[in-house]
């Protein structure tokens, strides 16, 4: 599955300039592993960096105006870091399969004397095949709508970077001029729908596949429409439709499926699938003490959510990158360790997502080891700030002796201030 190796992020919200994992211009980093989790006291910016990746998708969904003038996001000029006229700036830099040259993206957003959002630079950049070092080539670059892209796998800027100079095209590519018609519109929105663009569109695949959870059992509890959804949605309301997508797509998987999770699940001694007569399907839980079953609406916030979670998880083609925001609220500490570490083992998967969680649940943490963990922290400039605990002094050689990830965080061995 494709992967996320880093990200940096400047501007956006109290994320002034924060990078996790490699970049383009952080090449020292080490690669983001398949579950990166970041901590942070209240206020740090936590939800900023998941709304951040929402934000990215939603450019490509619907375009940068529409992106900042989502409600929670109250348009450009508030998602922009107060005091910053420079553009809101993402760098990403993935790789489609482990054995693929990494690909660079960099989206430059600003608004224009109307205060409108729109997309000011955008530039894809990849190392030819064969090139073990050196500035990558571009095979996209817009400036204000306008500029150039190559076809094909093979095409890059001659010109630029210091990889070889002046070179004929590669057979099979060809640079054509770009001009975007429409501001708003990211140039990998409208390139990744052809068909001669293939770098273009996997890495479009790549975005729009972002799945951001953030659960909320209310939503879930409520009766949904018949019928049947490839994915749970962000808060969970589609769970029943969800549900009966998974049953329809494997009926045996599903039982399988059920019977597992509800071994996770204390008290719960089995869950059933149990239609309805108006075709929806339902979860009839038989519980520890109880002669009659329960429903999906009679659970508890904690005994949904961690369904809901494992559920996920059991998604027959799931997102390249999940981000889950706190899963821990409402869930008592044991369920939160063992879902860090379902989680673990889910990103660790050959076939599995990457998973991104924020979270400050200490217990969760404790899963953790020093790499896969992350702490935001708000600078007394009101900027976040993003270090990883493994580049911590003295925090990997206290792990090493035995010290829990959580338990060193809640004893302020990094971090400032209690979760
Ligand atoms: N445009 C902005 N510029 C600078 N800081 C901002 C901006 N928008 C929000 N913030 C700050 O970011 C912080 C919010 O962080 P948030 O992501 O909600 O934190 P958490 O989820 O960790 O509690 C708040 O302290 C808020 O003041
Ligand atoms: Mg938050």
């Amino acid at each position: 599955m494709a992967i996320l190796e880093g990200i940096q992020i400047q501007n956006f919200r109290a994320l002034r300039d924060v990078t996790l994992g490699r970049t383009l211009y952080e090449r020292q980093q080490a690669v983001l592993p398949r579950l990166v989790t970041v901590i942070g006291a209240n206020g740090s910016g936590k939800s900023s960096l998941l709304d951040a990746l929402g934000f990215l998708g939603d450019c490509l969904a619907e375009g940068a105006e529409a992106a900042c003038d989502k409600l929670h996001r109250g348009g450009f000029e508030q998602i922009r870091t107060k005091g910053s006229t420079e553009s809101i700036k993402f760098e990403i830099r993935y790789r489609e399969t482990e054995k693929a040259r990494p690909i660079s993206y960099s989206l430059h957003i600003n608004c224009d004397a109307q205060g409108r959002a729109q997309v000011v630079y955008e530039r894809l950049r990849q190392r030819r095949s064969g090139q073990k070092s050196g500035q990558p080539y571009s095979f996209l670059e817009l400036t204000d709508g306008q500029g150039y892209a190559w076809t094909g796998t093979a095409g890059f800027e001659p010109d630029t970077g210091t990889g070889g100079g002046e070179q004929a095209e590669p057979e099979g590519s060809e640079k054509i001029l770009v001009k975007m018609k429409d501001r708003q519109v990211l140039g990998i929105s409208t390139l990744g729908t052809l068909a001669n663009h293939e770098r273009v569109a996997a890495f479009r695949d790549f975005l729009t596949g972002w799945y951001l959870s953030y659960f909320m059992p209310d939503l879930a509890r409520k009766p949904s429409q018949a019928g049947a959804d490839p994915h749970l949605d962000r808060s969970g309301e589609n769970l029943s439709r969800y549900l009966q997508f998974i049953q329809r797509k494997n009926p045996d998987g599903f039982q399988q499926a059920l019977s597992r999770i509800s071994k996770k699940i204390p008290g719960v001694l089995s869950i059933k699938p149990r239609p309805e007569v108006d075709r929806r399907l339902i979860l009839e839980f038989s519980m520890e003490g109880f002669e009659t079953p329960f429903y999906q609406q009679d659970m508890s916030d904690g005994t949904l959510k961690m369904l809901a979670y494992l559920l996920l998880m059991e998604d027959p083609a799931p997102a390249p990158l999940i981000g889950i925001e706190e899963p821990e609220n409402g869930l008592h500490h044991q369920l939160l360790a063992t879902l860090a570490s379902e989680f673990k083992e889910y990103a660790e998967k050959s076939r599995g997502p990457q998973l991104l969680i924020t979270t400050h649940a200490p217990n969760f943490v404790d899963a953790l080891t020093p790499d896969e963990v992350w702490i935001l922290d708000k600078g007394s400039d009101g900027f976040s700030t993003l270090e990883r605990a493994a580049d911590i002094k003295g925090v990997q050689a206290l792990y090493d002796e035995g010290l829990p990830m959580g338990s060193l965080w809640f004893s302020d061995h990094f971090g400032r201030g209690n979760p």
